[in-house]
């Protein structure tokens, strides 16, 4: 989501909104603002586009809401309840004194919500952001009975009680019509920047917001508040210990900010990933290690009756199917196909009410996976939906949903959304081994433990990327790039093509590695470059000798190797020319790591070829129609 928050001597509302505008690629499914004006808050907010809040603004500009000079701004990016006016942040706590916006989420909003209900609290939306406003009211009420503090504090201070009961990822901004003057945040797990200016000072979700006015920033820390007012930045601990961020000045200009100081969206989403999964893992996983899908409505009853998986999905998605019918037949054992949603219905499959259908979208728009999704409903079989875009068409029409938090994914070329699609795919395989009973406890907690680690291993490997960019710079004259892979390193070949023929237009191809000799070998030339996905040689020991020995037979004819493979297989670096080593992981997770340098190789391909990468020729990014 996008977070802007202004105090100072100016109108606030037409810098706020400014500031939206330029965050509007970090979410864009409904958008709202609260203005302080002596001793009211105004609000307005608005699902879609940022435009509908500016056209519902457009007739208030007489308006109170227009002079006020403390105001928040939000747009969103829905997780926990749909895009809806209703839902639109900012909310208010029910005294209607405090406004909060928020990005992130609270996982144990379920927990709060019960308990602020219990005490008579009535709820006016679906989201966990909610919780956060009646909180907040009840400590600065609370403190100001107490007399313990008062002024601006009251905020700082309300709001370090607040986020203490909080769990999860989220960055918060608050204000409260009795602390006039002052717009207090917090960061947890989520980003937030403080902008200094002279008489008046910024926060945002990025320096994008408000690089128009001032190029001074202080990046908050982990566990951060900080209260602004227009002459003062104070920033405090969650337990109110003095404590500073991180001061820097912009030196790039609006375009770059908005991506992040990276050149394309795809970069900047691909170093977005390592949070991507973690935000995806966020409140799906208990302490016990245990797969908790709330969200999935679907009983358990009707996971146990299901005899048959079908996946259905296009382009990148699809790939992310391939790999969870390697994780899904594995984990649960039942049958699970995967199939080109384009080619589903015609195929006549064999569905019925045992049947679970897996439909994979991050756009969740895709015309061809949502008629796939219709014609298994009418075959009467249960459909769960993956998707990364609430309340988009195909969650809509789905028995059920598991959303991706990869956060809105800006480049047409996907990256993020792919890796927490995996991630999804992971959890419902895990869930379904649960509740039927065919993985034990133990097992499960297992593989939870490695996907819990997969972030952090993740950045690891982000930070040694250097040797693929200069890669990247010598292949871009190649005429044909080919990919092989086995077992999940298979899509994972299919990935790096399709990555390539996406971004830098060349000739690319994905082979099983086994298949190779039965006639794309053919294709091997004096140099011709061959991606090869090794699979890990700790588990499944037979598959990865196999694949090294495909590796030599393209080698012997020629070819060019480029070896992925994992860190520490000191026997592959006999038959790379290039070795990209990745940081070990089981091998049913192994894409979670694989695919990342062969995205980063088509993306700097592209760059290198003078390309636009972020929006391919005759590529859109949902396609809607079939
Ligand atoms: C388009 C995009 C691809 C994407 C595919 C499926 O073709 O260019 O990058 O993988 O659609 O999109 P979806 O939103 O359904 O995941």
């Amino acid at each position: 989501c996008g977070i802007v928050g202004y105090v100072g001597g100016r109108p606030a509302l037409s810098i706020v909104l400014d500031g939206l505008r330029r965050l509007e690629y970090r979410g864009y499914d409904s958008a709202g603002v609260a203005v302080i004006n002596s001793d009211t808050v105004l609000t307005e907010k608005k699902a879609g586009k940022l435009a509908n809040l500016e056209k519902a603004l457009a007739d208030r500009l007489s308006d109170d809401i227009a002079t006020g000079t403390t105001a928040i701004g939000h747009t969103r990016w829905a997780t926990h309840g749909g895009p809806t006016d209703r839902n639109a942040h900012p909310h208010l706590s029910a005294d209607g004194r405090v406004a909060v916006i928020h990005n992130g989420i609270i996982e144990n909003f379920a927990r709060l919500r019960a308990e602020l209900e219990a005490t008579g609290v009535e709820f006016t939306s679906d989201t966990d952001t909610e919780c956060a406003a009646h909180l907040l009211a009840a400590e600065v009420r609370a403190l100001r009975e107490s007399g313990a503090v008062d002024g601006p504090q009251l905020l700082a201070e309300g709001m370090r009680r607040t986020v203490s009961r909080l769990e999860g990822a989220f960055t918060l901004l608050a204000v409260d019509v009795q602390v006039p003057g002052a717009v207090v945040a917090a960061r947890r797990n989520s980003p937030l920047v403080v902008g200094r200016g002279k008489g008046e000072n910024f926060l945002a979700s990025d320096v994008s917001a408000f690089i128009e006015h001032t190029r001074d920033a202080i990046e908050l820390g982990q566990d951060q508040v900080v209260l602004i007012t227009p002459d003062a930045i104070e920033i405090t601990g969650f337990d109110g210990s003095p404590a500073a961020g991180h001061e820097f000045h912009i030196d790039w200009d609006a375009s770059a900010a908005e991506k992040g100081g990276y050149d394309y969206f795809m970069l900047k989403e691909i170093a977005e990933q390592p949070q991507a999964i973690a935000d995806t893992l966020l409140g799906r996983l208990s302490d016990r290690g245990e797969i908790v899908l709330d969200e999935v409505r679907l009983t358990d009853q009707d996971l146990r009756d299901i005899d048959k998986v079908f996946i259905v999905a296009c382009g990148t998605a699809y790939h992310a199917g391939m790999v969870a019918k390697y994780a899904i037949e594995h984990w649960v054992r039942i049958p699970c196909e995967v199939e080109l949603a384009s080619e589903f219905r015609y195929r006549d499959p064999i569905l019925d009410r045992s049947t679970l259908v897996i439909a994979i979208s991050q756009s969740g728009e895709t015309m061809d996976t949502l008629m796939a999704v219709r014609h298994a409903k009418e075959q009467k079989a249960r459909v769960l939906a993956i998707c990364n875009t609430n309340g988009s068409t195909i969650p809509r029409e789905s028995d059920a949903v598991l959303y991706t938090h990869g956060g809105p994914e800006i480049a047409v070329a996907s990256t993020k959304a792919f890796l927490t699609q995996l991630v999804a795919t992971y959890l419902i395989g895990l869930h379904l081994a649960q509740i039927r009973g065919v993985m034990y406890a133990d097992e499960v907690a297992a593989v939870v433990e490695k996907l819990r680690s997969t972030p952090d291993a993740l950045r690891e490997l982000l930070n040694s990327m250097e040797d693929v960019r200069a890669l990247a710079r010598d292949l871009k004259t190649a005429s044909t790039v080919l990919f092989i892979g086995r077992h999940v390193g298979f899509p994972v070949a299919l990935e790096g093509a399709l990555k390539l023929k996406e971004l830098a237009y060349m000739h690319a191809e994905g082979f099983a590695a086994g298949e190779l000799k039965h006639g794309p070998i053919a294709l091997i030339d004096e140099g011709t470059p061959v991606v090869c996905v090794v699979p890990s040689p700790a588990g499944r020991g037979v598959m990865r000798d196999k694949v090294v020995s495909n590796i030599q037979e393209v080698r012997a004819r020629g070819a060019r190797t480029i070896v992925i493979a994992e860190e520490g297989d000191e026997d592959v670096r006999a038959y790379a020319d290039h070795l990209i080593p990745v940081p070990h992981t089981p091998t049913l997770l192994a894409p979670l790591m694989t695919t990342v340098p062969l995205q980063i190789l088509a993306c700097e391909i592209a760059a290198a070829r003078g390309h636009d990468v972020d929006q391919p020729r005759n590529l859109a990014k949902s396609v809607t129609v079939e």
